[in-house]
């Protein structure tokens, strides 16, 4: 299997005409306003976010986190050999067998788990019973038996850790949907390790890595000018190679090599609202999330939370009696009751009747009665709120590109993630972004690089605890 993957996106086809009565013309074209990011405020919205990057390279604790990865320098395509990756922190509990071949060749075999409700927002110690008892599961399933040796496991642990080591860190704090008590100011891997070796499950964890960090390394597995690793999914962050010389906070002694892997942790970006276009929708959103003031910019452009915005936006029209004749339904109150692939869906509708967005709205959500003019509404509004997120997703991008100098020589940026791979015209969105923030770049698309890189969590991951297991081999009391 190859890291990258043919795919095929859907076209996202944009209406412009709504022919609704003036005040619902009025009140779209408020809605408009809110939500369109121009080429000069997007412009902006770039020149913050960078000048938010250095501020995290040079201090801690700042809004950009950027935390080093102790990833250090570059992969030599060497990497072989067999490994486990657990994946948590998308939308399931993954646990991976990894079979690195060699030059961007693997082969991987995973299983998925449910993380229900009341384990992301229980007890931690409950949270990684059930981990040891799934990866226990895992080696039973595949047989996998290494007599004596531990299996080496990478662990992509998609949330803010400041690390210490590259099998070592603390939890910040919670993201997306997780909020169990007893793990900030914790270790992961030690939680983990505990919680394995309670079970008796033969594993080591040998490398903690953020999911970000093990797209990057996924990427330049197969593609060796890959300079960062994206996720647009369930939640948003970037990490990228940075020079040490950069990270003026470094206190972390010498290193192998002039360069490390950061994982930025953007999603936290501009929490101060200096420059985004915040609107009273995304407002709503936050302060009825289980994490208010934290991670807007994550919020803004994530597959968690697109689908609420636009929900908010539908039930501000219905209020004023402009959407669905002033009725809603069970499923359009409910928080979070709009889902991000209804917004696909919609998106990628075309023709004058508009019939699956019609489907959506009165079979999936339940609404009484759904006019044309009402589809024309409803998916106007996914249109501003998935164009604004890919936008925003261009500024971090031409961010960490301006940054590391790549738009001179070319770089790949290895991207995973729902919204990434399947929301209709998501890429052509940030491609397009990026020539408005490239004006002097004619083939700027060429010389950025984008691309899916499939299973980062997992891949990555093995590649880390490949990386680890050379360290530590080298140097025991790694
Ligand atoms: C959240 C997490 C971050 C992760 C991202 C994508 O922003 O804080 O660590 O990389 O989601 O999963």
């Amino acid at each position: 299997m190859a890291s990258q993957t043919q795919r095929k996106v859907p076209v996202a086809h944009t209406i412009t005409t709504i022919g609704g009565t003036p005040p619902q013309e009025a009140m779209v074209d408020k809605i408009v306003k809110a939500f369109t990011i121009t080429p000069e405020y997007l412009e902006e919205i770039t020149q913050h976010f960078l000048s938010e990057m250095k501020k995290g390279l040079n201090e801690e604790d700042q809004t950009i986190a950027m935390i080093p990865s102790f990833v250090e320098g570059r992969l030599t395509g060497e990497e072989v050999g067999q490994f486990l990756a657990l994946d948590l922190g998308g939308t399931n509990l993954r646990v991976v067998l990894v079979d690195l071949q060699g030059r961007g060749n693997f082969t991987t075999k995973s299983t998925k788990y449910k993380v229900s409700d009341s384990l992301k927002t229980g007890d931690v110690k409950d949270l990684y019973n059930f981990i040891a008892d799934c990866i226990d599961s895992f080696l039973t399933e595949h047989n996998l038996d290494y007599g004596t040796a531990d299996i080496h496991l990478g662990y992509t642990f998609s949330f803010p850790v400041y690390q210490s080591k590259i099998n070592r860190g603390l939890q910040k704090q919670w993201t997306k949907g997780f909020n169990c008590s007893g793990a900030i100011g914790k270790d992961p891997v030690i939680l983990l390790q505990d919680a394995l070796a309670k079970k008796h499950v033969p594993v080591l964890v040998s490398a903690l890595v953020n999911d970000t960090v093990g797209t990057l390394l996924s990427n330049a597995y197969s593609k060796p000018d890959t300079n960062a690793g994206i996720i647009f999914g369930t939640g948003s962050n970037g990490a990228y190679i940075e020079k040490m010389s950069n990270i003026k906070k470094w206190k972390g002694g010498p290193t192998s090599s002039d360069e490390m892997i950061i994982n930025m942790e953007f999603g936290a970006f501009d929490n101060e609202r200096v420059v985004l276009p915040v609107t009273p929708w995304d407002n709503k959103l936050d302060r009825e999330s289980i994490n208010p003031h934290k991670q807007i910019f994550e919020k803004m452009i994530s597959g968690m939370y697109l689908g609420e915005i636009a929900r908010n936006v539908l039930l501000e029209l219905v209020d004023r009696t402009l959407l669905f004749e002033g009725y809603s339904s069970k499923e359009l109150n409910s928080q979070w009751g709009f889902e991000t692939t209804y917004m696909s869906t919609i998106e990628a509708d075309q023709g004058d009747s508009l019939k699956e967005t019609h489907r959506v709205l009165s079979s999936s959500l339940n609404i009484p009665k759904v006019s044309e003019v009402d589809c024309r509404i409803v998916k106007r509004v996914c249109d501003l709120v998935g164009t604004r997120a890919a936008r925003l997703a261009a500024a971090a991008i031409a961010g960490i590109a301006r940054q590391s100098s790549s738009v001179q020589n070319g770089c790949d940026i290895g991207i995973d993630g729902s919204l990434y791979e399947f929301y209709p015209s998501f890429e052509q969105r940030i491609e397009q972004g990026l020539v408005e923030l490239f004006p002097d770049v004619p083939d700027i698309n060429k010389r950025i690089r984008l691309g899916l890189a499939k299973d980062g969590s997992g891949v990555g991951a093995a590649l880390c605890a490949c990386v680890a297991k050379k360290m530590a081999e080298r140097r025991p009391s790694v």
